[in-house]
């Protein structure tokens, strides 16, 4: 049990990536309090780590509500004594933000996933650190997309929506990693058991005439192996990575795409 009574908050856990976070974390030992922008998933996700002999609790919370956030924090605080993990999963729906040209995208449209992904990940960090400080321990997690490095078309915002939240992984781990935080980010390839990743697929498929299944396979021929990577590939690695096993990992965001994207 590499996570063994770690109280761990997650965000956007009614997603593919934090449902199956939340899962190998319970699995791990951790105790999870699991929130999302909508009641149901959340509490669908608690409900069978709860069956499986897991502690996990849900709630409903914004993560980029800060006095939400705060509140829920505090919550947390209140029955668990501490917060050892924060791991924001929070991810806007694709059709919100793909598929224009950038020479055609309007502003509000370009801003969207930058304003969303740096906000909801710069105050669930920084709440959480705030309460980790007293502790002198802790690990801050997120996720991001080789979009972070790599020029893809049509994805409007999206790049520099990555780029910024891996940036920002970097310097909250300067300053907090004196205080014995660590800041950790995974990079995964896109997994096709996502919803997302389907979701990401239509406009291309607009653009291209590519099917699905093609799409998957021009994907896979991009990785060393030849195929793309499962939830549960990614989940094993977030479990180390918020374990003490991995202390000495932080500042950096792990290249999950499987040879994609050279470091
Ligand atoms: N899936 C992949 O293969 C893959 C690969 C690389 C990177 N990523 C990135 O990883 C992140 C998560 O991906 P995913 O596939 O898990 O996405 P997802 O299935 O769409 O899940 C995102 C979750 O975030 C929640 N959310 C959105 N806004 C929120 C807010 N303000 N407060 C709280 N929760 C909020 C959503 O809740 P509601 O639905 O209730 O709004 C949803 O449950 C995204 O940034 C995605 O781009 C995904």
């Amino acid at each position: 049990m590499r996570l063994k009574n770690k109280v761990a908050v997650i965000y956007g856990t009614g997603g593919g990536i934090g449902g199956a976070i939340a899962r190998a974390f319970a699995r791990e030992g951790a105790k999870l309090f699991l929130t999302g922008r909508h009641w149901a998933p959340v509490e669908s996700v608690a409900k069978d780590i709860v069956a499986a002999g897991g502690s996990a609790e849900a709630a409903e919370v914004d993560a980029l509500d800060e006095r939400a956030v705060d509140r829920h924090l505090q919550s947390v605080i209140d029955k668990a004594g501490r917060v050892d993990i924060s791991f924001n999963a929070v991810g806007i729906p694709n059709a919100k933000i793909l598929g224009v040209p950038l020479v055609e995208l309007d502003v509000e449209q370009f801003s969207l996933p930058i304003t969303t992904y740096a906000m909801s990940y710069f105050l669930t960090a920084r709440l959480a650190a705030r309460r980790m400080v007293a502790n002198g321990s802790g690990v801050i997690m997120t996720v991001t997309a080789l979009h972070s490095r790599t020029g893809i078309p049509l994805v409007g915002g999206y790049g520099p929506a990555m780029a910024a939240k891996e940036a920002l992984t970097r310097d909250l781990s300067v300053e907090l990693a004196p205080l014995g935080i660590r800041v950790v980010g995974l990079r995964p390839q896109g997994m096709p058991e996502t919803p997302t990743i389907k979701d990401a697929f239509a406009p291309r498929a607009k653009a291209s005439g590519m099917t699905w299944e093609q799409w998957q396979e021009l994907l896979a021929s991009r990785t060393h192996p030849r195929r793309l990577m499962t939830l549960a590939e990614m989940a094993d690695v977030a479990v180390f990575m918020a374990s003490d096993k991995a202390s000495g990992m932080t500042g950096t965001t792990v290249n999950l795409t499987m040879g994609s994207l050279d470091d």
